[in-house]
């Protein structure tokens, strides 16, 4: 059977990563979080003393882009792929609410976004990948035969954030994930490089009321639909 390529875009928080390595197992294609590609330079960012909540030297992080070498290696117990910054596994160190508060910034900057795109079409190159983000049916991939566009109300959104944060033991309080989150996606569907939105062919999927269950069963029904036309 064909290979294609699935795009999902959406807001913080939507069930995009939940979906997407659901459907890369399910089909045996390969999985990139594009979002983790982008915390990572920010993890990098915070380890350098590049940036903080006072301030952001936005052109020593250009500079250091060079140093900063992201790959991925696949996880046999987890089943999906685990990202590294210069050999390091960064996983966990990536999804803190420190990491979610200064994303978005790093992420407005051209210059990332470059690096990180040209990395991404490579990983396509081949076809059978499924890829989340937030540019991924418009930028990366404007010609994917499948794209997605997940939405879910904040709030909930919010909720299901914070229940995984406490349950890995991060001490948070639900009013700043919801802060967080709708101030990321204040930024992230407003900047000028590359904004989240979805593209004209991307079919929208609101899960606010979907458990994961059905949300799987409904959009696995998409996707066979999909490859019986290629
Ligand atoms: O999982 P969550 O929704 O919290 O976010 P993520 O997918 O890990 O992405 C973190 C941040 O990276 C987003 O809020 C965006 O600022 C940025 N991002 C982006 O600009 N473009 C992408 N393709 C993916 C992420
Ligand atoms: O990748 P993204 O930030 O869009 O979201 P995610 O990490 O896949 O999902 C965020 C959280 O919401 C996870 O804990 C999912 O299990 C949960 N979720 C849910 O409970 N019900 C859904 N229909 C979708 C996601």
């Amino acid at each position: 059977m064909n290979k294609i390529t699935i795009a999902i875009d959406g807001f913080s928080s939507t069930g995009k990563s939940t979906i997407a390595k659901q459907l890369a197992k399910k089909l045996k294609y390969v999985y990139v979080d594009s979002g983790a590609m982008y915390r990572a330079v920010t993890y990098f960012a915070m380890e350098n003393n590049i940036i903080s909540h006072t301030f952001f030297y936005k052109d020593e992080l250009i500079k250091r882009l060079d140093d900063i070498i992201l790959t991925f290696k696949y996880n046999t117990s987890l089943g999906f792929a685990e990202i590294y910054l210069n050999n390091v596994n960064i996983e966990k160190e990536i999804r803190t609410l420190g990491v979610s508060k200064l994303v978005s910034k790093v992420a407005e900057v051209s210059e990332v976004r470059k690096k990180l795109v040209e990395q991404q079409k490579k990983f396509g190159e081949n076809k059978g990948v499924v890829m989340d983000g937030r540019d991924i049916g418009t930028v990366v991939f404007p010609n994917a035969e499948l794209k997605l566009f997940m939405n879910a109300s904040a709030s909930k959104r919010a909720k299901r954030r914070f229940d995984e944060l406490i349950k890995r033991g991060d001490q948070v309080t639900f009013e700043e994930i919801l802060k967080n989150v709708e101030y990321r996606d204040h930024i992230d569907s407003t900047r000028e490089d590359s904004p989240l939105m979805k593209a004209d062919d991307a079919i929208e999927i609101d899960n606010s009321d979907l458990t994961l269950e059905e949300q799987f069963d409904k959009i696995y029904t998409i996707v066979q639909e999909k490859l019986k036309t290629v």
